[in-house]
């Protein structure tokens, strides 16, 4: 898998080191990406000392600490703190991941590396510009298309065509498989990325959608479904287990066999 530790920007300096506080007794060092595009400066590498006896196990729980007792200017998404809400993804140690549930003891090397996901413009230090990438995902139009008149209760599905779901439905959005892909790095503007594509493909295999052609239609283009070249670095970083790629390959299949 590529080995990811920056965004695209710029060249990064040395910033500020923040020392323990005295009476520490286990310290880890954080290494974080720091830039507010607003102030003009070069965005810095900020080194924190972390007394880590003195927080919870997790990436997450660092930064909320670092927040807390030693720099409340550090900026960074978090909600759920359960892996459910995927806004913490960040770049930590080189792979996209969630805080929330990546333990800073898991991470290879002295110090934790942190920066935000790869790729994607700046808004402040660990949080990226995801406007393209929500973007993408409200354009496969993630809802149920139908044109037969509405039940009188709700739209039914087999159990079999309901499993068809499974390892499609429990995308949490956090988008660190479409910032760990070289082709959405190169195309990210044209390209859907694996995480859009999953989310189409959840959709175009739904039993109860009715709109399998025009969903396909508006993926045959060039650039939205084929600059997939099944690198699978989508796959090997999803916190959540799922499989982009296979999505992907799954839609390039369904549109194969309607031209046969
Ligand atoms: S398999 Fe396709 S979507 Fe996944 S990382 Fe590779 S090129 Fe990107
Ligand atoms: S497929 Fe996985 S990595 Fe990609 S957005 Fe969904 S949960 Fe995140
Ligand atoms: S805070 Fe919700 S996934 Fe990490």
């Amino acid at each position: 898998m590529v080995q990811l530790t920056l965004p695209k920007n710029s060249k990064i300096g040395q910033g500020k080191h923040w020392p323990a506080p005295a009476g520490a007794k286990k310290v880890k060092a954080f290494r974080i990406y720091r830039y507010d595009p607003e102030s003009g400066l070069n965005p810095r590498w900020d080194t924190y000392d972390v007394a880590v006896d003195q927080c919870g196990p997790m990436v997450l729980d660092a930064l909320i600490h670092i927040k807390n007792t030693m720099d409340p200017t550090l900026a960074f998404r978090r909600s759920c703190r359960e892996g459910v809400c995927g806004s913490c993804a960040m770049n930590i140690g080189g792979r996209n991941t969630l805080a929330c549930t990546h333990g800073w003891e898991e991470v290879p090397g002295d110090a934790v590396q942190i920066s935000p996901l790869p790729s994607q413009a700046v808004v402040k230090d660990l949080i990226p510009d995801l406007s393209i990438f929500y973007a993408q995902y409200a354009s496969i139009e993630p809802w149920l298309h139908t044109t037969t008149p509405e039940p009188q209760r709700e739209w039914t599905q087999s159990p079999e065509d309901r499993e068809k779901l499974d390892g499609l439905y429990e995308c949490i959005l956090c988008a660190c498989c479409s910032t760990s892909c070289p082709s959405y790095w190169w195309n990210g503007e044209k390209y859907l990325g694996p995480a859009a594509l999953l989310h189409a493909y959840r959709w175009l295999i739904d039993s109860r959608d009715e709109a399998t052609g025009e969903r396909l239609d508006e993926l045959e283009d060039p650039f939205k479904l084929y600059r997939c070249h099944t690198i699978m670095n989508c796959a090997q970083v999803c916190p959540k287990g799922l499989n982009p790629a296979k999505a992907i390959a799954e839609i390039k299949k369904m549109m194969v066999e309607r031209v046969i």
